[in-house]
């Protein structure tokens, strides 16, 4: 596939099929992961794989330990400005339309929600986690590895879904995965085959245009 063609075609998939993903892939887009560049190259990227049984084993984990917990981080500022506000929203509206969830179907939403913690049937995924030291310029390290890795997925005919949903569950990912007390959990990234039968897997998500993001200085 054309470079341009791949970055174009991966979108966040909420639906897949249980057609097994090898670990022998997981390991090449991995190897490709790994290549991301990193400030002073650090690499600070820590990842656990779950596949097959595992993730079956994890899956009926995540069910058996429904309570909240402490979140590892907050996913958004508590007071998001417009327009990250505005895009947030619209992007959940279009996917609760495809799902043919109304705002009023508060317990259809909620269970909409709790298919994060099944990785939307993926049959395989991974999960980043960084070291507790690390700050902001690591982060975005991490933020490089998952675009390489999903970029990398998407070219090897797979699909993917980032979850930052996971770091509402960091307890139970941790002890699942043996991840020592000084590793934090960011995210889980669900792989496989897109359901392409499912209508949430249709979603596609609005840009802002370059002259929003983008000053050309003069
Ligand atoms: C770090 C990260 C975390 C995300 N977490 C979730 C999540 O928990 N659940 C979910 O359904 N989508 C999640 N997404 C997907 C975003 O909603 C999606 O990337 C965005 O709407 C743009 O759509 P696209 O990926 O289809 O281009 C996440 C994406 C990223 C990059």
């Amino acid at each position: 596939m054309e470079f341009s063609d791949t970055v174009k075609k991966r979108s966040s998939i909420r639906a897949f099929t249980n057609t097994p993903v090898s670990n022998a892939q997981i390991t090449a887009l991995l190897d490709l992961a790994a290549q991301s560049p990193s400030g002073g190259n650090v690499q600070p990227w820590r990842i656990f794989v779950l596949n097959d049984d595992v993730m079956t084993r994890f899956k009926q984990t995540v069910q058996d330990n429904p309570s909240p917990e402490q979140p590892s981080y907050a996913i958004y500022p508590d007071q998001l400005k417009d327009p990250y506000r505005t895009a947030r929203f619209e992007v959940g509206e279009m996917m609760y339309t495809l799902l043919d969830i109304p705002r009023d179907d508060r317990a259809g939403r909620f269970a909409r929600l709790a298919e994060n913690y099944q990785f939307f049937g993926a049959p395989a995924a991974i999960f980043c986690f960084v070291d507790r030291q690390m700050g902001p310029p690591q982060w975005s390290d991490l933020g490089m590895f998952l675009q390489t890795f999903m970029l990398a997925a998407t070219d090897a005919g797979l699909a993917t879904c980032a979850q930052e949903a996971w770091a509402m569950k960091p307890e139970t990912v941790a002890r699942f995965v043996g991840a020592p007390d000084e590793l934090m959990l960011f995210c889980g990234v669900a792989v496989g085959q897109a359901d392409a039968t499912a209508p949430v897997n249709s979603l596609i998500s609005k840009r802002f245009s370059i002259d929003e993001f983008t000053t050309f200085v003069s």
